[in-house]
């Protein structure tokens, strides 16, 4: 019975020692990590050639229990170690193959990650709102589709009135209109606030129009109101003098020139002095020294009244610029279709 085991044992000694040797030469063949790993799972994994070898330890005497057992573990450890090595050179090789097709150059600058930013428009509003804003206005937005009634009729401009000519507007079929100024907020603004009526009306407008150099279908407004007790022009001067000396960064004077809009009377035009040129004149502002910026005035008593505001007791003013001609300007840009062409070599000077 001993004989019996003995012979046993060395045939499973033996059977190790031909499993070490295959791994070996399986080692050998293989070229990819897959191969490696299949190897693994074959060699060391649950239903691996050494558990099956090690089946037979059940009828083995202790002594050969022990033998086989304690080589069996030191060869387990052996494959681990020489599979776990297969790999890494495995791993080596490919990135070896990487360094040398690719040639990594660590001297090169890294690569730049494209940041946006934002429109100049976008920033330019943000610029004006903030000005505004220290001069003690609200920043109210307008609905950009809005009705006849907010577009036209509540700053006095009724049905059929020819003076609507001046606005090219874009009907919806349902009667809504794309609005084509930011005066219609004026009579959301007076029936919502008491004076006194600090607020700014910031938003995108739309006149069906052709476009052309100084014109474009789409474009911001920045609309002012301004109601309290004994209200003048002269305040009305002072206040939008400040905000654009502050826009251009220079100081500039303004000059009030009498104009026709329904809803203000009187009702002009602002111009600044030609900072382009100080006001000696130039291309920019046809050599008359003076650059036409605006529409204001003092706000018609109809349209405080239909605001819910007593024109015996209060008066005011509004007005109502576009932003980007303002921007075109100070940046002494041609032609307003660039804002809007999605040309990136312009929008990316900003
Ligand atoms: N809404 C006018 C326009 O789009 C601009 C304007 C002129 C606004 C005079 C005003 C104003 O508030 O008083 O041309």
């Amino acid at each position: 019975m001993a004989e019996k085991s003995d012979s046993r044992t060395q045939k499973i000694l033996a059977d190790l020692d031909k499993l070490a040797q295959k791994l070996q030469s399986d080692i050998a063949t293989i070229k990819t990590e897959a191969e490696q790993e299949k190897l693994r799972i074959l060699y060391t994994g649950r239903k691996s050639k050494l558990t099956e070898i090690l089946r037979g330890i059940k009828s083995l005497n202790d002594e050969g229990k022990k033998q086989v057992g304690s080589k069996a573990n030191v060869l387990a450890q052996q494959m681990e170690t020489q599979l776990d090595d297969a790999l890494t050179k495995l791993v080596n090789q490919k990135l070896g193959n990487i360094a040398q097709t690719e040639r990594i150059d660590i001297t090169l600058p890294g690569k730049k990650t494209e940041l946006g930013h934002l429109h100049p428009v976008t920033s330019m509003l943000q610029f004006a709102e903030d000005i505004f804003m220290k001069m003690g206005f609200e920043v109210v937005y307008p609905y950009e589709i809005d009705n006849d009634y907010n577009n036209f009729q509540a700053v006095n401009i009724p049905e059929n009135h020819p003076a609507r000519d001046a606005w090219d507007t874009f009907w919806l079929e349902d009667g809504g209109i794309a609005i084509t100024h930011t005066s219609s907020m004026q009579n959301r603004v007076l029936l919502s606030h008491k004076p006194p009526i600090r607020v700014i009306v910031p938003g995108r407008c739309f006149r069906n129009e052709a476009t052309d150099a100084r014109h474009e279908h789409t474009f911001f407004q920045i609309e002012g109101i301004y109601v309290d007790k004994g209200v003048t022009m002269g305040d009305m001067l002072g206040t939008l003098g400040t905000f654009f000396s502050e826009f251009f960064g220079k100081k500039v004077d303004v000059k009030f020139t009498p104009d026709f809009f329904p809803f203000v009377e009187p009702g002009g035009m602002i111009s600044l002095t030609c900072f382009i040129c100080d006001g000696k004149g130039c291309k920019v502002c046809k050599h008359t020294g003076w650059l036409e910026i605006l529409g204001c005035g003092m706000i018609h008593p109809n349209v405080l009244k239909m605001g819910g505001i007593d024109p015996e007791t209060y008066s005011g003013f509004a007005w109502g610029f576009g932003l980007e001609r303002l921007i075109m300007l100070k940046y002494g840009i041609e032609d307003i279709r660039n804002f809007y062409s999605g040309n990136l070599k312009f929008i990316r000077q900003f």
